[in-house]
């Protein structure tokens, strides 16, 4: 007699929770879909295009993460521009603030983390290969080769090095060169 009135509660509970389960499944997949709708909506008009400086035009839904990554990753060194890394190597960077070449980032929350990856992602390449090394300096980097056609390298490249080059790193401007390299053919 208690036997059986324990497995009856036994069942139900498991029923219960069989449907509290559903419930939960049923609930993040409509939350996943209505995140999904609205980012399309964000995308739906934006073109990936490559984009350099500020004025080359960053559009509106990246512009938030342009300024959290201007405003943390340019405390130390210069910020560098998307393109010149993988993708791969900006997501490392983002999910080790507290490895960061032998020092931390400070203050990196997580909105900033998935804003900045939204930007930095956007405006770089993935590895080609799974099994490709990650760079996580440019001199490594071969998109950063792959932007630099006329440049021969005789010395190692760093985040130091932009600026004999490119006078508007201040301004996170790559575009403009200095004249030798403006005017070179
Ligand atoms: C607390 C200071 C600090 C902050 C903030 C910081 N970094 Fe760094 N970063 C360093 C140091 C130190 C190095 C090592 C290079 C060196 O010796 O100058 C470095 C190197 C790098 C390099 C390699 C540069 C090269 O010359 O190839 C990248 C890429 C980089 N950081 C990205 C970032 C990103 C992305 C952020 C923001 C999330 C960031 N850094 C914020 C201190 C910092
Ligand atoms: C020795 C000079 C020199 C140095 C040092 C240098 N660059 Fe450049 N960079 C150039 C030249 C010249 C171009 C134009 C492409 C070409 O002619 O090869 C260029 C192009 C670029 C571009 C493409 C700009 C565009 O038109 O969209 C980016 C991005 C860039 N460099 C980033 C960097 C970064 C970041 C560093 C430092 C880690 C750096 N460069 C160091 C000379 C240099």
């Amino acid at each position: 007699m208690f036997k059986t009135s324990w497995s009856s509660i036994c069942s139900r509970f498991n029923l219960l929770s069989v449907i509290i389960i559903l419930a939960i499944c049923f609930w993040s997949i409509s939350i996943g879909w209505g995140i999904t709708c609205i980012l399309h909506t964000f995308t739906r008009n934006a073109p990936m295009a490559i984009a350099a400086s500020p004025d080359d035009g960053v559009y509106a839904r990246y512009q938030a993460g342009q300024e959290f990554y201007l405003k943390t990753c340019s405390a130390c060194h210069i910020a560098l521009p998307p393109e010149v890394l993988p993708s791969e190597t900006w997501k490392k960077l983002l999910e080790n603030p507290n490895n960061h070449y032998g020092t931390s980032v400070p203050n990196l929350i997580r909105l900033g983390q998935l804003l900045m990856w939204d930007y930095l992602q956007t405006f770089s390449r993935t590895l080609s290969a799974k099994d490709e090394p990650i760079p996580f300096y440019v001199e490594q980097s071969r998109y950063f080769k792959l932007l630099h056609p006329r440049v021969k390298f005789k010395e190692t490249v760093t985040h130091r090095s932009c600026i004999i080059c490119h006078p508007g790193v201040e301004n996170f401007d790559f575009r403009t060169l200095t004249p030798e390299w403006e005017n070179s053919p």
